[in-house]
């Protein structure tokens, strides 16, 4: 698989347990960021059922099995299938391949209508970026796909051949904070049908006249765009977060990493007011929202000074955790 031989002897010092995953490391496949702080954050009942919503490498699932006794339950949810070769041998835990928006629906078919904590550590995992063949990362060549779950039908490319100028241009606005989204949008539907684009380098070479500050910095706001798009995570994250209110148990938790403003503004709306909506500035307004939770933190959790150091890809990360009432 290719993994890039520095990141196999990268030290994760939040790792008390390297010998999970059979043997294997599991921060060679992901590093998990805010490890200390989302375990405790998810206060572990060690009798309890909980949710892993992204497995990936099964970091932050580690550290919840560890808070687990023998009666404790840990259901995962990744939609890569390369995540389950992480799977730990432990009778505690069920792996459900499928997208996390589903959440209830398999929990049901596992017999389980409430849990005690629910984790989502969104986005990509190190490894989905690692691997030139996934097509998310600006980094190598390869085919323009970035599908989190390989049975879906809609990639990359084809959003670049068939989206329309308008289409493309909300999306890199709104999910990539594109500057010159329009000119981009208006670029890519001129040129597209003179020029094949299927790999990386056509997407590239395409997109490069209308390249505008620092190109690594342009091309990633690009291409995280296409992947929110292509993987609907906005949509993804909204359905999940809406289930909580049935699937938590009152006092269970729910903590929710998140590495975009987009992301982070959904979830603190949640907690907040119940809704996705911004918070009306009116101060005269006198409508009460209401809301199943309680924020446990007023200001999301960030990395710490020394987590930064270790690991640059907690910069962006925020967790914020709420309590059910
Ligand atoms: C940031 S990684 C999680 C890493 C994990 N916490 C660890 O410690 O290794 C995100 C993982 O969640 C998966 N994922 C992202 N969105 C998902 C969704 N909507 N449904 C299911 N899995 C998803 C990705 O495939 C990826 O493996």
């Amino acid at each position: 698989m290719g993994y890039k031989q520095t990141r196999m002897t990268e030290k994760n010092t939040n790792d008390s347990d390297a010998s999970f995953n059979h043997g294997q490391p599991a921060f060679e496949y992901h590093i998990p960021v805010l490890f200390n702080e989302t375990i405790d954050a998810l206060q572990i009942v060690p009798n309890g059922i909980y949710v892993d919503c992204t497995f990936g490498g099964g970091g932050h699932s580690r550290g919840i099995l560890q808070k687990l006794n023998e009666a404790g339950r840990l259901v995962v949810f990744d939609q890569d299938a390369d995540a389950a070769k992480n799977l730990p041998d432990d009778s505690r835990v069920v792996f459900v391949p499928q997208n996390f928006r589903y959440l209830q629906r398999f929990l049901r078919l596992h017999k389980i209508t409430q849990v005690d904590g629910v984790l989502a550590d969104l986005g990509v995992s190190s490894h989905q970026f690692d691997e030139g063949e996934r097509g998310f990362s600006i980094r190598f060549d390869g085919p323009l796909d970035m599908r989190m779950d390989q049975r879906q039908q809609l990639n990359a490319a084809e959003i670049i051949a068939g989206y329309t100028e308008l289409q493309l241009h909300k999306l890199f606005e709104q999910y990539g904070e594109v500057t010159n989204a329009k000119t981009l949008a208006k670029h890519i539907v001129q040129q597209r049908k003179f020029m094949p684009v299927q790999t990386i380098i056509q997407f590239k070479s395409l997109i490069s006249p209308v390249v505008k500050g620092n190109p690594n910095k342009y091309l990633a706001q690009v291409f995280q765009a296409l992947r929110i798009e292509v993987n609907d995570e906005m949509g993804a994250l909204k359905e999940m977060l809406l289930q909580l209110n049935e699937i938590v148990k009152p006092g269970g938790r729910a903590a929710i990493i998140t590495f975009h403003s987009l992301e982070d503004r959904l979830v603190k709306n949640f907690f907040k007011n119940g809704d996705f909506e911004e918070e009306d500035d009116n101060p005269f307004a006198i409508t009460q929202k209401e809301t199943q939770w309680k924020p446990v933190t007023k200001k999301p959790v960030t990395a710490s000074e020394e987590e930064l150091k270790r690991n640059t890809r907690s910069r962006s990360a925020k967790l914020r955790t709420a309590e059910k009432v």
